[in-house]
């Protein structure tokens, strides 16, 4: 009789239900709470029992259906990712059972380990500081993506050992993206240096016959939410011109107040020649045409290496018609490997992805950028399946771009990818 007891006991302690301050404060302090604090951009704040308790239902709503914490790369379908946020089919459950249970508080341990950011720079002192001048937020309605062109005046060529986002709104700042624009650069060359504004069709798709893309403009550093400052490495940098000019493109999302956002971009300039060079390498497939109505239309692009590199990581960019983006590598032998599958882009998330072990490619390898777009009325986002769409900046034009941070050796040509041009499923050899 007592002995039975006594395995009820077990049983039900075995099979007992998380609790928050047992199994589930942890898991939100790793995973959610970067977010879902004051001044983050999560709408909510998950930092103790009374503001989490509310939200349970909605929490076991956006875990069951993977929508939170965002992420978008399936992770049985590509590399592993230093910046990974996704859940752990354990830290799932936990979330789960525990709303399932009642959303039950458990009895409070120890004080929580604070996750409020440490204020100020986390690389040091950057070396030079490239500001956004009060960008107007207002309290309601779209912003239009927009631009500022900021000179550098740098007298001669700099190497950027590292570059930092000091963000200054968090809450209104969904992504920021800063380019290195090489003088005499065809890209947004009419803008006026030091002014906000919405970048014409014309003047971003602007480019000379044979213009380089490293010489037109080059993807410095992405920031999205949930973002943490990660040096290339050791002996690596990449180049800033003289006389270059920093290009942001801004994505801000009204949040019920109006405000001014002043976010600084902080770069490190290398002590040294460094060894290797990071460049951002952009294949872009542009001479596509979507049907209306179109569910599933794909385009494809590439780049062809022309020597070994080392691959950094990986931001497939669309607009709001993408609906899955997948990058692979095709080796030299004929091997296959998918480096990312995005099954449900979100154009609201524009991830930068680290490789958690960045990878070795050799020459000839195909990186094959294939995008798909959902041109019909079932993509909620779609702005309107009544057109034929095309390459152009705004949100309603479409993108195919996957921006590539790659390393060689520093005294190399630049010029070590081939832009395969446009391919097609299906379609003959590719067209450049
Ligand atoms: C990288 C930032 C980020 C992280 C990390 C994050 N969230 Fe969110 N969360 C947001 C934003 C932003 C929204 C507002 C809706 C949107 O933009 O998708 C949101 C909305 C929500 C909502 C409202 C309902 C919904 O689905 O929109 C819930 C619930 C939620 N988050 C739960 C969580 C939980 C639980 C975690 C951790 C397991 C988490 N979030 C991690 C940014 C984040």
């Amino acid at each position: 009789m007592r002995r039975i007891w006594l395995g009820l006991v077990a049983m039900t302690t075995v099979g007992a239900a998380p609790s928050y301050h047992g199994e589930v404060r942890p898991i939100l302090e790793r995973r959610c709470v970067g977010c879902h604090r004051t001044g983050e951009i999560g709408p909510m704040q998950f930092g103790s029992f009374a503001e989490v308790r509310p939200w349970a239902k909605s929490i076991r709503q956006a875990v069951a259906k993977g929508t939170m914490p965002p992420w978008h790369a399936d992770s049985a379908k590509s590399v592993a990712f230093h910046n990974d946020r996704s859940l752990t089919a354990a830290e799932k459950k936990t979330l789960l059972d525990w709303v399932d249970a009642g959303a039950p508080e458990g009895k409070p341990g120890a004080a929580t380990v604070s996750a409020t950011p440490a204020g100020g720079w986390q690389l040091g002192k950057p070396d030079l500081i490239v500001r956004v001048p009060k960008m107007p937020i207002p309290a309601s309605g779209t912003i239009q993506y927009t631009f500022l062109v900021t000179p550098t005046d740098l007298p001669e060529a700099k190497w950027m050992a590292a570059a930092e986002w000091k963000i200054d709104q968090r809450s209104v700042v969904h992504h920021i993206n800063a380019f290195v624009r090489p003088k005499g650069s065809s890209y947004v060359a009419d803008a006026p240096a030091g002014q906000f504004f919405v970048a014409s069709k014309a003047s971003r798709g602007a480019r000379r016959p044979d213009e380089r893309e490293a010489d037109r403009r080059e993807l410095l550093l992405g920031y999205e939410p949930g973002y943490r400052p990660i040096p290339w490495g050791e002996g690596r940098a990449k180049l800033l011109p003289k006389g270059a000019d920093i290009v942001f493109e801004m994505h801000y999302t009204a949040n019920g107040k109006a405000l001014s956002d002043e976010s600084e971009l902080g770069i490190y300039f290398a002590k040294s020649a460094p060894k290797e060079r990071v460049l951002t390498i952009t294949p872009a497939d542009s001479a596509f045409a979507i049907p209306p109505g179109d569910g599933n239309f794909p385009s494809s692009t590439g780049a062809t290496l022309q020597r070994d590199l080392t691959l950094l990581s990986m931001q497939p960019h669309m607009h709001l018609r993408g609906k899955s983006y997948r990058i692979t590598a095709r080796y030299p032998d004929g091997r296959v490997e998918n480096l990312i599958d995005v099954p449900k882009y979100d154009f609201n998330w524009q991830t930068t992805y680290f490789l958690a072990q960045p990878k070795s490619l050799p020459k000839g390898t195909v990186l094959e950028c294939l995008a798909h777009f959902d041109n019909s009325p079932n993509n909620r986002f779609n702005p309107d399946p009544g057109q034929t769409v095309r390459w152009g900046d705004q949100s309603w034009e479409e993108m195919n771009i996957g921006f590539m941070e790659v390393v060689f050796p520093a005294a190399a040509d630049p010029d070590v990818v081939t832009l395969s041009g446009t391919t097609r499923p299906g379609s003959a050899a590719p067209t450049r």
